[in-house]
């Protein structure tokens, strides 16, 4: 059985702001470091932190206070006294986990087998090989279970191809057939992660550049459209890339038929591409063509529309929201494509994570699982950088910061999770980025992350009589997974 979900594509955002430096925090991929989930007694909390300073998923726990209503209202009332031996007021807020304000369903978390991202993989020996997927898709690791792939290559490839590009004009596509990237990498690298993984991890597709034949300027990149005359052809591509990963026992989730179409648009994109504009990507359909597709994915890049748009898609097509590809280091004026140890990059993961799974998205997936320290392979030389880097010479794997700020959300916020309302009661000035989840369990997970650079004081309501008090360290993410069970 295979529920098989078409996804149409929009550009979008994320705010770039100052750059960073330092922080080498080096993880071996030799021994690795594990992550374990302690599930939370009832009436308690197990937190687990990561800091700019160093520390990653370090766990601490606590009970849940529980105070009268009418103890509550004084406590309420008298604010600012109870907290007169805490700091000043932009240091301390109020949170309400409001449980049965219920949001969009988790669909999950995830990284990209690209071509670049498998070439590096399969250069580690045996062992380290086992290290790295467990790091990201085992129980002791990010526990991810997404992941998207290209159709063909893409400018993560070590050179331009697509299917079927020879014969010219073989509308049929009567030569599609594997080629050395799947083969010997995309392919075993899903299946490893496949056996490695203790739940059902989803892949989705997306299609780069078409074989050029099928396309108006007949090459890989530049200001491209489908010829009308292939527009079956193409529908046909995306089908038989399918059936062909289900010859590797690999069942398609989710398809987007062109990765950021407006790349074919814009002059200054010069890898695989296919440009198209909304009006054709109607055509052939009509004004209903939207009862076709499930889902609409976005993309981390620019910032050229606030969040609140994604409201608005919902409020109007009720899809599922996704995001599907994000990477730090690609922007022109991103002098290093990889920086080492870079917190910064982790922060603005984290703020925009949490932003989209304020505004109904559904799911975050990362762009290449691994690159090499040039933040590489790429044909088109655009360098990029990512949670992992390789160092195949040594045999080693170096986790970044964007690795545990992704953890934070997929280690603890399962498939099938429900957003739910966080509010602040009071006029707070002290404010931190937050969401909150229920998971299937029944337990809420909550994510804070403080990037004050000074310590926070937050106080989480649980319900109408019962809190938690909790300090956030400076520049930091907590996950914290509450079971608010009496017993
Ligand atoms: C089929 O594709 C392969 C690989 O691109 C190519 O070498 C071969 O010539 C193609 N066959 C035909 C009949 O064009």
């Amino acid at each position: 059985m295979r529920s098989l979900h078409n996804i149409a594509l929009i550009f979008s955002f994320i705010v770039i702001t100052k750059s960073d430096q330092k922080c080498r925090e080096r993880d071996l991929g030799i021994e690795g470091r594990s992550i374990t989930r302690d599930p939370p007694d009832a009436s308690s909390y197990v937190a687990y932190t990561t800091t700019r300073a160093g520390k990653r998923f370090e766990k601490s726990n606590g009970r849940i206070q529980a105070f009268s209503r009418l103890q509550k209202e004084l406590n309420d009332f008298n604010r600012n006294e109870e907290n007169e031996n805490e700091g000043p007021f932009w240091t301390r807020t109020t949170l309400v986990l409001n449980q049965n304000n219920r949001y969009q369903t988790i669909h999950g978390f995830g990284g990209s087998v690209t071509d670049a991202a498998a070439y590096n993989w399969n250069k580690l020996s045996e062992r380290t090989k086992h290290n790295f997927i467990s790091s990201y898709f085992g129980e002791d690791g990010l526990e991810y279970n997404l992941i998207r792939t290209p159709i063909g290559g893409a400018d993560f490839s070590t050179h331009p191809y697509t299917y079927n590009e020879y014969p010219w004009n073989d509308a049929a596509l009567t030569n599609f057939t594997f080629t050395y990237e799947d083969l010997f990498l995309k392919i075993p690298m899903i299946k490893y992660i496949q056996r490695v993984s203790k739940q059902e991890v989803k892949v989705m597709a997306s299609t780069w550049s078409p074989p050029v034949w099928m396309k108006t300027n007949e090459h890989i990149t530049g200001f491209s459209q489908l010829k009308p005359e292939f527009y079956q052809s193409f529908a046909d591509y995306h089908v038989k890339f399918m059936e062909l990963y289900e010859k590797a026992e690999i069942d398609i989730w989710a398809l987007t038929t062109t990765n950021e179409p407006i790349n074919g648009i814009i002059p200054f994109v010069t890898f695989n591409s296919l440009g198209w504009f909304p009006a054709e990507m109607m055509e052939n359909a009509d004004s209903d063509s939207i009862k076709y597709i499930d889902g609409i994915a976005v993309h981390y890049y620019g910032n050229f529309a606030p969040a609140t748009i994604f409201d608005e898609l919902q409020n109007r097509y009720n899809k599922i929201l996704l995001a599907t590809e994000a990477c730090e280091g690609p922007m022109p004026w991103d002098v290093m494509r990889v920086k080492l140890g870079s917190w910064e990059r982790a922060h603005r993961y984290t703020k925009n994570i949490i932003e989209d799974l304020n505004h109904h998205v559904t799911g975050w997936i990362d762009w290449n699982l691994c690159l090499d320290e040039r933040g590489g392979p790429n044909w088109a030389y655009n360098f990029v950088d990512a949670p992992i880097m390789v160092i195949p010479e040594r045999d080693e794997f170096i986790k970044q910061p964007m690795f545990y700020a992704m953890g934070h959300f997929s280690k603890f916020i399962p498939r099938g999770s429900q957003r739910i309302s966080v509010t602040y009661p009071f006029l707070e000035f002290g404010r931190i980025d937050n969401v909150a989840f229920r998971t299937p369990q029944g337990n809420i997970v909550l994510v804070l992350h403080n990037s004050n650079t000074f310590e926070m004081d937050v106080r989480i309501n649980v319900d109408a009589i019962r809190h938690i008090t909790i300090k956030v360290e400076a520049e930091s993410i907590i996950t914290m997974e509450i079971n608010t069970r009496l017993f």
